[in-house]
């Protein structure tokens, strides 16, 4: 049986390319106007347009994002777009208006509400296993399953229960959003000029008022009526205060970060879910001993979130799949002062990128870089933090990581337990940057039952 002798990767670009080209070619994935030295090179600079840097020095990096994270706040240009769909929340705001809301929503991603929340993975994934079945002996795109299957979790840890709330219209919506302004965004990274071609409106604004106007509904009637059995997302977030200023999110508030976990949170779970199918499809003797563990602890019944610690070479291969195609692939930031990374002088206003896409696949960072070896997480504390960013890092860390983690566990184990995976041949997925980084075609699975 031929198999490719590594997982699918973008190939870097090797040249300089022109800007015409640097368009056209980032216009359908981001990821191929990343220059290959960027795996090799501690920094690489550019003006196209404006002056970029692609900084993947783990030391510099920790100064970006940890130790002067006020010099370098989030590119303004992604945030202008995100802004009309999901507010100045917690993702866009900067500064004093940040941190509170920071603070109020820390303790609605505690361990405890994490694990409580755990019985709605648990059931998501008995939901895609049965779905999974019904559609074999026919093969499977896995991103639709994972896609659908995270959704299911994000419906029901936000909105839940509310019948009135059409959440598959407000998913749709910000779906739509999110894909648009993603075309856009990518351009503005890099400080394209203002002449690129734009696609024309993302949304109208009254398609966005309606669909602010659902999910303010669904917020007051929850606030009105109360938790029901187990706090979701909404009840947590209408419970939360800031310690320090004792403030609490009105009803705007509230809405704009649920919108804003459903669009940092559900996607991207599901992109790493599909890749790790992948992956597991790729190498069959990872697959089977994940299945040894999993149906080792499992004993025949789905995953729950107690499960979780037992399974670590499960988790393994999250982290191994978000190392190799983290779902974001890359964050921006704007430089607002002078300043010198890696002998390179910074200027205010200059872009400022971390490839988290290059930076899993360093040189000098990782062994073997495109290979597919879950075992190197065996033991994290030979990582080095700053060269494995899947979530960011320092204040502005994903909120969500440990809910993100758990969930892809639950699912994944549950599935390996289930079926034996096959990749079919002749439908390799191809690794596309727009906002994520999606396994572009599909993730074509047959699943046996096992
Ligand atoms: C595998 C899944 C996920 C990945 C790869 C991911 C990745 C990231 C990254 C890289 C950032 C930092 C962006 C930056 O610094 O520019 C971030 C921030 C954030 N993520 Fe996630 N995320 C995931 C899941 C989630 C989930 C499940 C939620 C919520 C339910 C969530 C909510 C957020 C929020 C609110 C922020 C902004 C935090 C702040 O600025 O204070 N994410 N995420």
């Amino acid at each position: 049986m031929h198999r490719p002798a590594l997982p699918v990767r973008v190939p870097l670009v090797t040249q300089p390319m022109g800007l015409l080209k640097s368009l056209s070619e980032a216009r359908r994935n981001v990821l191929s106007i990343i220059p290959d030295v960027a795996t090799r090179q501690p920094i690489v600079s550019g003006r196209t347009g404006k002056r970029w840097h692609m900084v993947m020095d783990p030391d510099a990096i920790r100064e970006i994002l940890l130790n002067r994270v006020e010099d370098y706040p989030k590119s303004v240009v992604t945030k202008n777009l995100l802004k009309p769909a999901i507010g100045d929340s917690l993702f866009i705001a900067e500064g004093a208006h940040w941190r509170w809301q920071r603070r109020a929503a820390a303790p609605v991603f505690s361990h405890r509400n994490v694990m409580n929340l755990s019985p709605i993975m648990t059931a998501a994934a008995e939901r895609a296993v049965a779905r999974v079945a019904d559609a074999g002996p026919r093969a499977v795109n896995m991103l639709d399953e994972m896609v659908q299957t995270t959704f299911d979790v994000i419906g029901d840890v936000t909105f839940s229960g509310n019948d009135t709330f059409n959440r598959d219209s407000v998913h749709k919506a910000i779906d739509h959003y999110i894909s648009e302004a993603g075309k856009i965004g990518l351009f503005d990274v890099l400080g394209f000029p203002d002449w690129v071609p734009r696609p024309g409106r993302i949304m109208s604004a009254a398609a966005l008022d309606e669909m602010k106007q659902m999910a303010d509904d669904a917020v007051t009637a929850r606030a009105a009526r109360g938790p029901d059995g187990t706090p979701d997302l909404l009840d947590l977030l209408l419970a939360g205060e800031d310690p320090k200023t004792k403030r609490q999110m009105n009803t705007a508030e509230v809405r704009d970060n649920l919108l804003t976990f459903i669009v940092a949170g559900h996607e991207t779970t599901a992109l790493t879910l599909a890749w790790a199918m992948y992956l597991v499809a790729f190498d069959t003797e990872v697959q089977d001993r994940a299945r040894g563990q999993a149906q080792a602890v499992l004993q025949g019944r789905a995953c729950t979130g107690v499960d979780v610690e037992n399974l670590p070479y499960i988790r393994m291969i999250i982290d191994e799949a978000l190392r190799m195609y983290p779902a974001a692939g890359i964050i921006s930031r704007t430089a607002q002062k002078k300043d010198t990374l890696c002998d390179q002088d910074i200027r205010p206003g200059d872009t400022v990128m971390i490839p988290i896409y290059a930076l899993g696949r360093h040189e000098a960072l990782w062994d073997d870089p495109n290979s597919f070896r879950p075992e190197r997480f065996a033991d994290r504390r030979t990582i080095d933090r700053y060269a494995y960013l899947p979530f960011g890092d320092g204040p502005r860390i994903c909120i969500g990581a440990s809910f993100a983690v758990q969930e892809a566990v639950i699912i994944l184990a549950t599935m390996l337990s289930r079926f034996k995976f096959t990749a079919v041949q002749g439908k390799e997925p191809e690794p596309v940057m727009i906002l994520t980084l999606r396994p572009e075609g599909g993730v074509w699975l047959t699943a046996e039952p096992v």
